[in-house]
């Protein structure tokens, strides 16, 4: 049974002063590990429920067209579902290697095109892929991290002991984060000190950045260049509250969210009764029972919950790695690492499948969002580069992972209204590489930009028999997709085709509308482990696209190992 195949978790409790040494997690899957031949003889064992979620894995399990040229597609516009929060695309920015600094910032007196220290290439890039959110200051730094070192004119220095134990100059904190988010136009997701901070110190850096009225700190940050309140969209409490955050109980943890949820104020006056701060509490980190128990125990103190403290999100944590420590090269790979990679990621289904389960004992109506709020790939560091830097390379197989984690998030539309991929430069699964004043976009950023018409869309469901791609003992659904109709009635199709050798032809019935015809992008590259590099940063890079109709039907031809995204005129 599918649902019981998710992946088990273990954690490292030794304190180990350099983070990325002292993760060791393991995950494992034996949903798609089983043989093809065994996966197929339980083939009609699984009952097949189109419903949403369970779409693509019930079609292909009951798919009798192993190794079919043709999927066919049933698009119900009629159906449409809930709406793709476009919040799912936000982005998470730690103060880690060369995420902030080099990154965003490079200071005022950089040589390198910036505007009040924050460079402009990387903003024009941002700006292109309509980033709703980002969370920032971390991570595992957000639990170490003293806002005041990082306000006025004398910042204060200290040290990055999660990450290579380097400098933290502080030069990047409220004011350059605030400003950063003004010039991509995202809101601010800011993550308060659970682990090593205070209430006091939470509740005063609220005060700093939101108030109206003439408090001392409201003069500071006045005087520090910004006399009118900011914004602040989303509280986070805490991060990893069960292992760096300070290794807490869920009890011991549940008391110390009840205390922040409470005291920490946003007092912005446009965001009391519209647009108000959304509080995201410390959620689970993979699917074995600890974890089940750990959102059995916020969810059930959320259910009768009193009046002085709320709760608006769960955050969910989840990277694609195989095994801990990260050993997958992101170069330099073959098509077995490609499967067993996409094998891996695909347990996101069932983990939001896990968590939403529990949730919805107490949360019925789904007023709490599931908050992915750490997700993507997580590879070996790359040869040469320092270790707590979690510098790794962008592949085709990256933007293939993202499509896929993607699609899974809007088919959970309903309950996944938030998701932060790991992280937006230079750090984990980046949008953005940068060297100096050289910048490069990654497979994955591509993903990103060709989603953008999914950003607040209405799911509409599609069902399809997704038919096998197999190599060894992994076998995975051929195809993947989603279909989306924006604001202004138009529909948007994503088709993934996983299969890195065979091409495949889509027939797609839309239900409901008579296509005139459909154009977008798809993306591919010679090979699984292409990769733009700053001498060569077009490998990967989208193209034209356009799909035949006939008969009322649309037929694409997607080429192997490719992401596409197309919009129907009617
Ligand atoms: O993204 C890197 C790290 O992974 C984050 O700091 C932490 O929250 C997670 O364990």
């Amino acid at each position: 049974m599918l649902m019981n195949c998710w992946g088990r978790r273990i954690s490292n409790k030794n304190k180990l002063e350099n983070r990325a040494s002292s993760k060791k997690r393991i995950f494992f899957s034996p949903c798609f590990d089983i043989s093809f031949k065994s996966l197929f003889q339980s083939a009609a064992l699984v009952p097949c429920s189109f419903v949403l979620g369970l779409a693509v894995v019930c079609a292909t399990l009951t798919s009798p067209a192993m190794g079919a040229d043709k999927v066919e597609l049933s698009v119900e516009m009629s159906k449409a579902g809930a709406k793709i929060d476009r919040n799912i695309f936000g982005q998470f920015a730690e103060h880690l290697g060369h995420g902030v600094y080099e990154g965003i910032w490079v200071g005022t007196d950089s040589t390198i095109p910036n505007t009040r220290g924050i460079r402009n290439d990387v903003v024009a890039a941002l700006k292109a892929i309509k980033v709703p959110n980002v969370r920032w200051p971390g991570g595992c730094f957000a639990d170490e991290y003293h806002w005041r070192n990082g306000i006025g004119s004398q910042r204060v220095v200290t040290l990055n002991p999660n990450w290579g134990g380097v400098i933290e100059p502080n030069t990047f904190g409220t004011r350059e984060l605030m400003d950063f988010l003004d010039q991509i136009g995202a809101d601010a997701y800011v993550s308060v000190n659970v682990g090593s901070g205070t209430p006091r110190e939470a509740a005063e850096w609220l005060e700093y950045l939101t108030t109206d009225q003439p408090t001392t700190l409201a003069k500071e940050r006045a005087t520090n260049g910004h006399p009118a309140p900011y914004k602040v969209g989303y509280l986070g409490i805490g991060n990893e509250s069960w292992d760096c955050g300070g290794n807490m109980t869920p009890e011991y943890y549940l008391s110390q969210l009840k205390i922040y949820s409470r005291f920490v104020r946003n007092f912005n006056p446009a965001q009391q009764d519209k647009q108000q701060m959304l509080k995201i509490a410390v959620g689970p980190g993979g699917s074995e029972a600890e974890w089940s128990d750990w959102t059995e125990a916020i969810m059930k103190a959320y259910e009768h919950h009193h009046w002085s403290w709320d709760l608006n999100g769960l955050s969910m944590h989840s990277y694609t790695v195989v095994k801990w420590p990260p050993s997958f090269a992101s170069v330099g790979f073959g098509e077995s690492e490609y499967a067993q990679i996409l094998k891996t990621t695909l347990d996101m289904e069932g983990l939001i499948s896990k968590h939403s389960a529990i949730m919805d004992k107490y949360d019925p109506e789904k007023k709490v969002a599931l908050v992915v709020d750490e997700w993507g790939a997580w590879y070996a560091p790359l040869p040469g580069s320092n270790p707590g830097f979690l510098v790794q390379q962008n592949s085709l197989r990256d933007a293939i992972l993202a499509a896929l984690n993607l699609n899974i998030f809007a088919r959970h539309a309903e309950r996944v209204r938030m998701a932060n991929i790991a992280q937006m430069i230079n750090v984990l699964q980046a949008m953005i590489m940068t060297d100096k004043e050289r910048m490069v976009l990654t497979p994955t950023y591509h993903v990103y930009r060709m989603y953008v018409p999914f950003q607040d869309a209405t799911f509409v469901p599609v069902s399809f028999d997704a038919g096998w791609y197999t190599h060894g003992d992994v076998a995975l659904p051929r195809v993947d997709a989603i279909a989306a109709k924006d604001k202004a009635g138009k529909l948007w199709l994503e088709i993934t085709n996983l299969d890195p050798n065979q091409p495949v032809e889509i027939e797609a019935n839309l239900v409901g509308i008579t296509a005139k015809s459909a154009a977008g992008e798809t993306l591919t590259a010679p090979k699984v482990d292409s990769v733009n590099t700053f001498d060569a940063p077009s490998t990967v890079e989208p193209k034209p696209f356009s799909a035949k109709v006939q008969s009322g039907k649309l037929i694409l031809r997607l080429e192997p190992k490719s992401v596409t995204v197309i919009s129907v005129e009617q």
